[in-house]
């Protein structure tokens, strides 16, 4: 029978992958020591789950409107106007089962079909963006971070890429896979072009209540840019909710058809998280709070052996929880060609991490080899890990 060649050719997160070939070593019996997972090591906060197990008990299980329950979006307004500085409408409100949905919804609102509509996306990033585009028949246009500037973009290389076609720019901040953090400076510049070409700008800022060493900052935030932006946030990172299923967004224009998105596939959001997510948002961020403290030591704590490890260079991620190595040298030094290569070197030696590739091609012109490693792990695990690494690189 046949299959689609969009579905034979949609793009997948190739974390699971490893995921998959790790977790079948685990099965056989092997010891390692696994830095792959992008998701806290928390259990979400007793106040969460007890807010959901009242609303199961006081009968919340029914469908819901298709952008939430009004209640709920009033507190995911209230929290984009706090946390924005924006004047966020509960109608500007859509609720859905995790933030994912979210770049399908965008792309399918501000793109059409096998038209040209290109988009403009992190390299690298979360894979997500360039299969769900290429699988709305939109062109992929990526758009190389750079190391120097500490995964930033360079204003310049996102201007030459913009044309007549570009309807969307993705930005992801604090970022996956490199824990940069995007600067109000570079953004300023970004809603400049955005204004000046007349294109949407999705924001996806699930990260963003974890950054360390200042303060979250929105492109949503900048005059005239509440309008053309799609702020995209969720529960999954931010109170150790992944399997919940329950992510938000907001634009003033956008929501009813998102909306309407929503009736044609998911119909609602789970409608127990939904109760789960109003009380996350309304109570004090204590439990938040501990986590990201807890995940700065970690933080530190990796990147300090990271750089302890020869041919290994890693700056210092100033959100989400992933490290970013610069590991060119002990590719080189292991006489490999890749830091594909140097992930199943690892592997065999108990220590499970993602590569470069996982997150896209590799830009035109790219010398450097990077890896991808979460510390949404114990500090025990970050020092057994990281002197397995040190151990297996060294000693060739
Ligand atoms: C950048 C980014 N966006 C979106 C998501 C999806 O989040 P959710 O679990 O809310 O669907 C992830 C998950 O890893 C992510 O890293």
């Amino acid at each position: 029978m046949y299959i689609s060649n969009r579905t034979r050719n949609l793009g997948t997160e190739n974390a699971f992958v490893v995921l998959a070939e790790v977790n079948k070593l685990l099965r056989e019996g092997k010891d390692i020591i696994s830095f792959c997972i992008g998701q806290p090591d928390f259990d979400t906060p007793r106040h969460i789950k007890d807010a959901a197990i009242r609303a199961i008990n006081a009968g919340k299980t029914g469908y819901t409107d298709s952008a939430g329950v009004y209640e709920v979006r009033e507190s995911v307004a209230r929290y984009f106007s706090r946390t924005r500085h924006i004047d966020c409408k509960p109608e500007d409100v859509v609720i859905a089962n995790g933030a994912k949905p979210f770049i399908d919804f965008a792309l399918s609102c501000v793109t059409d079909f096998g038209c040209g509509d290109e988009v403009i996306y992190p390299n690298p990033g979360f894979p997500i963006y360039e299969s769900q585009i290429i699988a709305h028949g939109a062109v992929p246009v990526p758009l190389p971070l750079s190391e120097k500037k500490g995964f930033s973009f360079e204003i310049g290389e996102l201007e030459k890429r913009i044309t007549p076609r570009t309807k969307l720019l993705i930005l992801n901040s604090p970022q996956n896979p490199t824990g940069g953090v995007l600067s109000r400076e570079d953004l300023e510049a970004v809603a400049d072009l955005a204004k000046s070409h007349d294109f949407w700008v999705y924001a996806d800022e699930v990260y963003c209540p974890i950054t360390y060493d200042r303060e979250f900052f929105s492109i949503a935030s900048l005059p005239g840019m509440y309008e053309r932006t799609i702020i995209c946030d969720g529960a999954s990172k931010a109170y150790a909710m992944t399997g919940w299923r329950i992510g938000y967004a907001a634009n003033p224009i956008l929501a009813k058809h998102m909306a309407r998105w929503m009736t044609n596939t998911e119909s609602c959001a789970n409608h127990i998280a939904q109760y789960a997510i109003k009380e996350a948002l309304d109570a004090p961020q204590d439990e938040t709070r501990k986590m990201v403290e807890s995940f700065k030591k970690r933080r530190d704590l990796m990147v300090k052996l990271l750089n302890d490890i020869e041919g290994v260079r890693c700056l210092t991620p100033g959100g989400a929880f992933y490290a970013y190595p610069n590991v060119s040298g002990a590719v080189a030094r292991l006489g490999l060609n890749s830091a594909e290569e140097l992930r199943k070197f690892l592997l065999e030696n108990g220590v499970a991490v993602l590569a470069d590739i996982h997150f896209g091609r590799r830009n035109l012109g790219e010398t450097e080899h990077y890896l991808r490693l979460s510390y949404a792990t114990s500090e025990k695990n970050i020092v057994e890990g990281l002197k397995r690494m040190k151990e297996a690189i060294e000693k060739r």
